[in-house]
């Protein structure tokens, strides 16, 4: 069967985190030991499956001048340590492209990304709950994983922590915390970005520096769109390979489909073990739908 054993990585702290197989430890240890953040490099941080995506698109197009440009956002703003463990042409990427402004994605855990204060870094978190079916939804159909376990026993794993990237609920607590230290972290929810896509989209355009009218925020805004990006190749994810029948990599974007997925035992084990990790309730609060 098709797993998601991650693979055990330890951090410069000491700790032990879980990371997709074909990342080693040299790989996270060059990232931490010889990647030099510029002024102005740009991170966009997420447990997978909360709305990288969607934030790439918004990003790449507010430093673009509401244009799309020609690569695919995966080319555009590349997955850090993907980089570093090979894709996308590795690290001579960072160094061959001059570029004014580099932006990356990362789903690293706050703990193992390397941080400087003259970069920022932007977080989108996502309720838990829809992340698991998202997640279970991706790992079943992306080639690269296959997956081929049940829904129960995804949930199983997904709940424990025993899959890439680890637990959840302490990815989202620790950049979270991290978040309330540090003005170079701006940290937004998907249910916020469903609720009001256009102040979303100012408040990140703030972050980075655009300035912008009420046209450009709404062209943003209408090019962000999951009708607009499902249909455009450079932004819905068509440069992953899927399995046949696969719903896609934009699959439904909605807030509440674990609601067609969990069982009622299902949803009080999640919520016991998230109410545990996150004794924070502004953070509980933030991620209600
Ligand atoms: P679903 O599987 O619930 O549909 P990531 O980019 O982190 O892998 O996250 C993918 C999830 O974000 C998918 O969720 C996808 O549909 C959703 N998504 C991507 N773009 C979106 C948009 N413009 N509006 C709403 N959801 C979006």
């Amino acid at each position: 069967m098709a797993d998601l054993m991650p693979a055990l990585i330890t951090g410069s702290d000491g700790n032990i985190y879980k990371l997709p197989p074909f990342m080693t430890q040299a790989h996270i240890d060059l990232l931490s030991n010889e990647f030099v953040i510029r002024d102005n490099d740009l991170f966009i941080t997420t447990y997978l499956k909360a709305g990288t995506t969607w934030m790439q698109q918004i990003v790449q197009l507010l430093l673009n001048g509401g244009e799309q440009g020609d690569v695919h956002l995966s080319e555009a703003i590349p997955w850090i340590e993907g980089l570093f463990a090979g894709m996308y042409g590795g690290t001579a990427r960072l160094f061959a492209a001059e570029l004014p402004r580099r932006a990356f994605h990362t789903h690293l855990p706050y703990r193992l990304l390397p941080m400087a204060a003259h970069a920022k870094y932007i977080y989108v978190a996502r309720n838990p709950k829809d992340v698991a079916v998202s997640y279970f939804h991706f790992a079943t159909n992306f080639m690269d994983i296959s997956y081929d376990g049940s829904w129960d026993e995804f949930f199983e794993a997904y709940v424990q922590g025993e899959v890439y990237f680890g637990s959840v609920f302490d990815h989202m607590r620790e950049w979270w915390q991290a978040s309330q230290q540090a003005d170079n972290i701006l940290f937004v929810t998907y249910e916020e970005m469903k609720r009001s896509l256009a102040n979303v989209v100012a408040k990140v355009a703030n972050f980075v520096g655009t300035s912008y009218d009420n046209d450009f925020l709404a062209h943003v805004v209408a090019q962000s769109s999951f009708m607009a990006m499902a249909k455009n190749p450079l932004a819905n994810g068509s440069w992953l390979q899927q399995r046949a029948n696969s719903p896609g990599h934009l699959r439904k974007g909605v807030v509440g489909d674990w609601q067609t997925h969990f069982t009622v035992t299902q949803k009080a084990r999640l919520e016991e073990v998230q109410q545990q990790a996150w004794c924070d309730t502004e953070l509980l609060s933030l991620l209600e739908e």
